[in-house]
C-alpha cells in the first residue's frame, strides 16, 4: 500500500490512474478505522481496480465546541487496517496543505442539509460538502463509497455529487454494527463501560419503531413517541433528536402513506459522547 501526504502528489497519481483506464475507487474517512470503515474499503477493492482510503480529521465540519482536538486517532493501526481491507492508496493530507491561510472556499448545499444534523450543527454539513469536493479532485473517483451509518451526509455528497456534476457514482453501503447492535463508530472509544451498555438502546429504539411501522402504524407522533419513551429509560440520555422523515426527502409529514419508504433517524448525548443511529423501512407487510 502506497501511503502519501502531498495533495499535489495524490492528484497527480490519481489522473495517472484515470488516464490508463483504471476504474478508481475512493473511501473518505477520518480515521480510527474499524470494521465499518473497511467494510466500505472491502466493497471498494471488489468493484474496483485501484483502492484509494482518504484519511483526514476535517477541522471544517467540527464547530469550536466540539471535539476536533480529541478526535481519536491512530495511524499506524489505521494503516495495518487499510492495508488488510485492501486499500491500495492510504491518503493522508495536512490540514496546513488542505486549507492554506486564505482558503475561503464554503460549499453550502442547502435543503436536505437543514434539518436533523443541520439543526444541532449548523456548520457541519457544509464543512463535509467542501472537503468531500476538494477530496473527489484530488482522488479522480470512477466510484466513492460512504455508510448508510450517516444516512444524511449521503443525501448531502449524492446532491453535491448532482449540483456540481462530478463524473463519478455513489455507493452507499450498510452500516456495520457490533454483535449486540451498536452502531460501529470512531467515537464508541468515549463510552464509559456503563454508557456502552446503555448505548444499545438506540439500536433497541430503531427496531421497535421499525416494527411498529410494519404492523401498520404511519403517525409519526405515534412512531417518535415510541421511540423517544425507549431512549428516556436511560436517565442522564438527553435526545437531539429521534424522529422518522420520509426516506427520500427528509420531509416530516404528519401521517406517512402506506407505501412511502421511511427513514428512522436518531442522535443522543451519552456523557459527552454524541451517537447518531438510523434505520431505513421499505418493505411493509399490512
Ligand atoms: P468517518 O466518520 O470516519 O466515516 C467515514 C465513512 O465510513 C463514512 O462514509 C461513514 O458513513 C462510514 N461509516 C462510519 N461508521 C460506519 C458503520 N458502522 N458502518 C458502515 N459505514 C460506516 O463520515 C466521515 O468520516 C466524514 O464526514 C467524511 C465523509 C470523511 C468527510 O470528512
Amino acid at each position: 500500500m502506497h501511503i502519501l501526504s502531498s495533495t499535489t502528489e495524490m492528484q497527480r497519481i490519481a489522473l495517472e490512474y484515470k488516464r490508463s483506464g483504471k476504474r478508481v475507487g475512493v473511501v473518505p474517512t477520518m480515521g480510527f478505522l474499524h470494521d465499518g470503515h473497511a467494510s466500505l474499503i472491502r466493497t471498494a477493492r471488489e468493484e474496483c481496480d485501484v483502492v484509494i482510503t482518504t484519511i483526514f480529521v476535517n477541522p471544517l465540519q467540527f464547530a469550536p465546541t466540539e471535539d476536533l482536538s480529541r478526535y481519536p486517532r491512530d495511524l499506524e493501526r489505521d494503516t495495518a487496517l487499510a492495508s488488510e481491507a485492501g486499500a491500495d492508496v492510504l491518503f493522508t493530507p495536512k490540514a496546513e496543505e488542505m486549507y492554506t491561510p486564505d482558503f475561503a472556499l464554503n460549499i453550502s448545499i442547502g435543503g436536505v442539509t437543514a434539518p436533523f444534523e443541520g439543526e444541532f450543527r449548523p456548520t457541519h454539513f457544509d464543512g463535509v460538502a467542501t472537503v468531500v469536493a476538494k477530496l473527489f479532485l484530488l482522488t479522480q473517483p470512477d466510484v466513492a463509497f460512504f455508510g448508510q451509518k450517516d444516512y444524511q451526509q449521503c443525501m448531502v455528497v449524492q446532491k453535491l455529487v448532482r449540483d456540481l456534476a462530478f463524473p463519478l457514482e455513489l455507493r452507499i453501503c450498510p452500516t456495520m454494527r457490533e454483535k449486540d447492535g451498536l452502531a460501529m463508530s470512531s467515537r464508541n472509544v468515549y463510552l464509559s463501560p456503563e454508557d456502552r451498555i446503555n448505548a444499545l438502546v438506540l439500536h433497541k429504539a430503531l427496531q421497535e419503531a421499525k416494527t411498529l411501522i410494519e404492523r401498520g402504524e404511519r403517525e409519526r407522533s405515534s412512531i417518535e413517541s415510541l421511540m423517544k419513551s425507549i431512549l428516556t429509560s436511560i436517565p442522564h440520555l438527553r435526545i437531539d433528536y429521534a424522529a422518522a422523515a420520509d426516506a427520500t426527502t427528509l420531509a416530516q409529514p404528519d401521517t406517512f402513506a402506506t407505501t412511502q419508504a421511511i427513514v428512522l433517524l436518531l442522535a443522543v448525548r451519552l456523557g459527552s459522547t454524541r451517537l447518531i443511529d438510523n434505520v431505513v423501512v421499505v418493505e411493509f407487510e399490512v
